[in-house]
């Protein structure tokens, strides 16, 4: 079933986010049972990316080429940004779907063996997401979120943590893979810890904000997110009641991600951009 969406001169029929999540679902399923067994088979070719640590995995294109074949057949009107292809597709209607895929999220994880790490599917329309499944194959732990309607993990409704202490809150963070932007990172870290309860960094943005959601972690950050490591999960964060944003008044993006509940989100604002934690190259 198709919903309205009102637009410039009118409305124009939209997927319903509940059809969008459904395929979501059935299709990273399918590719984490793909993504754990190419592992349990073992690593073959590794390449790298922006830096000597960034690297990418056969299974990474596997997994991504297996889920956009799927898509491209039973969503052809659909365009996919993938992180290891680029946009395929054309949006050609304000209406259009397009699809934000991470194939392997925590690559270094999946690469040692370290049971963190995730397919990453949301469906955005008209520039918004509504649509989000993380899956760890390692695991099985699935969370998934539609606009609207809620952050679901085996059928419990997630709701975020409600500390108001920031001196009591764990937060996760992540580091990107240029030594120069993580030299930055790693000041804010250093200045951010004596505040907070303690730091966790997991290796995977998208478990990340899904952690944030289920309230496991009380908060997140980072810089320098790419879109498909936080398209799913900042749905499944938002829907659970965090503030994910950016840092003095961005929105959240590359630039800047901080998800955090209500209580303690303007605390944990105020101190990274003190911090300049969206700074530095
Ligand atoms: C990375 C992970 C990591 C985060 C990096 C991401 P990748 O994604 O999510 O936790 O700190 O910024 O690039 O490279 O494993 O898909």
């Amino acid at each position: 079933m198709n919903r309205e969406l009102a637009v410039l001169g009118g409305w124009v029929s939209v997927a319903d986010p509940n059809e969008l999540l459904a395929v979501a679902v059935s299709i990273v399923r399918s590719a984490a049972e793909l993504a754990r067994t190419l592992r349990a088979q073992g690593i073959g070719e590794v390449s790298t990316k922006s830096t000597p640590t960034d690297v990418v995995t056969a299974a990474d294109r596997a997994v991504e080429r297996h889920v956009i074949e799927f898509l491209h057949e039973t969503r052809p009107d659909d365009a996919v940004l993938g992180e290891e292809t680029g946009q395929t597709g054309e949006m050609v209607a304000p209406s259009a779907v397009r699809w934000i895929l991470d194939p392997i999220d925590g690559t270094v994880n999946y690469l040692y063996g370290l049971p963190q790490y995730a397919v990453s599917l949301g469906a955005e329309v008209g520039g918004q997401v509504v649509a989000g499944v993380v899956r760890n194959p390692a695991t099985g732990d699935e969370w998934t979120a539609t606009l609207g309607g809620g952050a679901w993990r085996a059928g419990r409704r997630l709701a975020c943590s409600t500390v108001t202490d920031l001196g009591q809150a764990l937060v996760g963070t992540g580091f990107g893979y240029d030594p120069a932007r993580r030299a930055h990172q790693a000041t804010v870290v250093a200045a951010l810890l004596p505040r907070v309860r303690d730091i966790r960094r997991f290796g995977a943005a998208s478990i990340d904000l899904c952690l944030t959601a289920e309230g496991s972690l009380d908060a997140y950050f980072e810089k320098g997110l790419n879109p498909w490591d936080s398209a799913a999960g900042g749905l499944v964060a938002t829907e659970a009641g965090a503030l994910v944003t950016g840092l003095n008044g961005a929105p959240p993006g590359p630039g800047f991600v901080l998800a955090a509940p209500p209580t303690i989100h303007d605390l944990l604002h105020a101190e990274l951009a003190e911090l300049d934690a969206a700074g530095g190259p």
